[in-house]
């Protein structure tokens, strides 16, 4: 086995370990604070961001809906496409079942990653998963803004080529309320059919 591949890969475990303990810190916060009236007042907020169309967009512009978040990165090897697909097959499960309510959940990919990804680069990456998916990117500002709002970690990994790095971010899906609030939130490797259930339960209240 060649050396870069057996360093390439443990690093990649490295990184694993990192995302699920960061996943797990992320839990034991919301396992603290239980309470959805404490969540509300913690999680989410006002943003302002691009959209994958170019367009400057903020919380008003989703007003009015449901939010389905997800912050992550185009470049991202596995937990990012895997939790987009998770999130893209409860969307595919809601709307099977009730496709007016599926039409009130936009799903909303945002980016931890803005140096790279570009306006074209998320538009390509959210086609790739679900027809309504919008992608969010912006200034590095106006990412980290976003991210503490929704108390997102991120940061970049430390490798040597600067082109080719990854990106270490905790992994929960947000559902946000018409009214921009924070409504609920899905762990790491949460299953379609239980995100699904949930929020036909949410939606149907
Ligand atoms: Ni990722």
């Amino acid at each position: 086995m060649p050396k870069s591949f057996i360093a390439r890969s443990a690093f990649i475990l490295c990184l694993a370990l990192i995302v699920a303990a960061a996943a797990f810190i992320g839990m034991k916060f919301f396992d603290q604070s239980p309470s959805n009236k404490q969540a509300r007042a913690l999680i989410g907020g006002p943003f302002n961001l691009v959209d994958h169309t170019g367009k400057d967009v903020s919380e008003k512009d989703f007003q009015g809906k449901y939010m389905l978040i997800y912050f992550g990165y185009t470049y991202c090897p596995d937990v990012c496409p895997t939790s987009l697909t998770l999130l893209s097959e409860a969307m595919d499960i809601v709307e099977a079942k009730d496709a007016a309510l599926a039409k009130l959940i936009t799903p909303v990919f945002i980016t931890v990653d803005p140096e790279r990804d570009t306006v074209s680069a998320i538009k390509d990456y959210v086609e790739n998963f679900y027809p309504t998916m919008v992608g969010l990117t912006g200034t590095t500002e106006q990412v980290s803004a976003a991210a503490k709002a929704f108390r997102v970690f991120y940061q970049k990994a430390e490798v040597e080529d600067s082109n080719d790095y990854l990106m270490d971010h905790s992994s929960i899906t947000y559902l946000i309320g018409p009214d921009s609030l924070y409504s609920k939130h899905y762990g790491h490797g949460t299953g379609p059919d239980e995100m699904a259930t949930s929020m036909l339960e949410i939606l149907s209240q």
